[in-house]
């Protein structure tokens, strides 16, 4: 627990219950008229704290109970009215990072829906990050080039990476993402599990990563990884495919995603977003559901904000103290008490040797030299 001034003491309660009286990530916005309008809560955050050797690619949520995460109602991406919420409940979103790799847990209660090779009739989650600086949230970048004539030299500014994950083809817990054989293709599929490296301009420009309108530059990578999990699941020494669905439908439960990508990726052609540890990135998490076994459609996802959520990548120093308990708090205090009081002693030593008669002669000290 970190210490807290009577300051802050007095200041936690008052803010506990401003927190208490307004709904966490709460978002007013509508589409009338075509006119696209976001009230956005400048208070929304998702924190990716220095927890070095902490979670584990598998799926799984439990490595994640000591990270704090956000959350997020699920309203329709084209439409977030509150009326519209996704029924399963909010999203958490947790982040954690390990100094060179970057971590995302996406947490969200749903009724189990898993139909092998239909990704449509199975729930699918992506994530988005601005690249160019002028890449809006809305319209995926908000390049307003028609979809023939976008161009990284039309759009340029307007990049968005994107990372989609359908899980039709993913066994649970298995990794999928980049792999050998579509990163020496030199692009960002996933023939596997379908976890892919996109990048985009606006929602009609939207290509995987390597690949363009103008032409294919094969020096791209799938640099993201990911598994998926649901917690109906009983077995946890390895699903294969054969044991499809792996448990069944309509099941109570939560659903879990999972994924890791390095903070900086050897990107030349901006199709990536690069994290820098101790800064703030832009990012949105989508969430496609099969409602009422429904196949969803590409824009019928919900959506964890009408704008761009900060990414803090903190530094790993302040969370070092941050978790560094009173208990060892207390040893480095008496520590380094125990480190003046001895150099006290050194000084009034060395103070006594240069300053007391001199009885003994100086001998110099003979060295043998051959
Ligand atoms: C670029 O790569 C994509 C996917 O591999 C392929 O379909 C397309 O034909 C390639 N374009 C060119 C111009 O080589
Ligand atoms: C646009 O993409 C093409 C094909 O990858 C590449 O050759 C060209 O250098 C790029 N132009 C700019 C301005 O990035």
């Amino acid at each position: 627990m970190p210490r807290i001034s009577p300051a802050a003491a007095l200041l936690l309660p008052l803010l506990l219950l401003l927190l208490s009286l307004s709904p966490i990530a709460r978002v007013g916005s509508h589409q009338e008229s075509g006119e696209w309008s976001c009230e956005s809560d400048s208070e929304v955050l998702i924190e990716a704290a220095f927890r070095p050797g902490a979670i584990t690619l598998d799926g799984h949520g439990d490595d994640w109970k000591d990270v704090e995460g956000s959350e997020f109602s699920l309203l329709p991406a084209l439409d977030p009215d509150e009326d519209k919420e996704y029924g399963g409940g909010k999203m958490t979103v947790k982040a954690a990072h390990d100094g060179s790799s970057v971590f995302f847990l996406l947490q969200v209660d749903g009724n189990y829906a898993y139909s092998k090779g239909e990704n449509t009739k199975c729930p699918s989650v992506s994530l988005m990050f601005q690249i160019g600086e002028s890449a809006s949230y809305h319209n995926m970048g908000g390049c307003k080039v028609g979809p023939d004539a976008c161009t990284n030299k039309t759009c340029k500014g307007h990049e968005v990476d994107i990372m989609h994950f359908s899980i039709g083809n993913a066994i649970p817990g298995r990794l999928y993402g980049g792999n050998p054989i579509d990163n020496r293709e030199g692009n960002g599929g996933d023939r596997f599990g379908h976890l892919v490296d996109l990048y985009g301009w606006s929602p009609h420009c939207r290509y995987i990563d390597g690949t363009g309108p103008t032409g294919n530059d094969t020096s791209a990578q799938n640099n993201w990884n990911g598994a998926w999990w649901h917690s109906s699941f009983t077995v946890h020494s390895g699903f294969v495919e054969e044991d499809s669905p792996y448990a069944s439908d309509g099941q109570k439960g939560t659903y879990y995603f999972e994924f890791s990508r390095p903070l900086r990726t050897m990107d030349r052609i901006q199709q990536d977003a690069q994290f820098t540890i101790g800064e703030s990135s832009k990012m949105s998490v989508a969430f496609w559901y099969p409602v009422n076994g429904n196949p969803w459609h590409g824009s019928g996802h919900f959506s964890i904000n009408c704008d761009w959520v900060p990414l803090d990548i903190s530094l790993g120093g302040s969370s070092l103290t941050k978790t560094a308990s009173p208990g060892s708090w207390d040893a480095t205090t008496a520590f380094s008490l125990l480190l003046s009081v001895v150099s006290l002693c050194l000084s009034v030593f060395v103070m006594y040797r240069v300053f007391r008669p001199r009885s003994v002669q100086y001998k110099p000290m003979e060295v043998a030299l051959g």
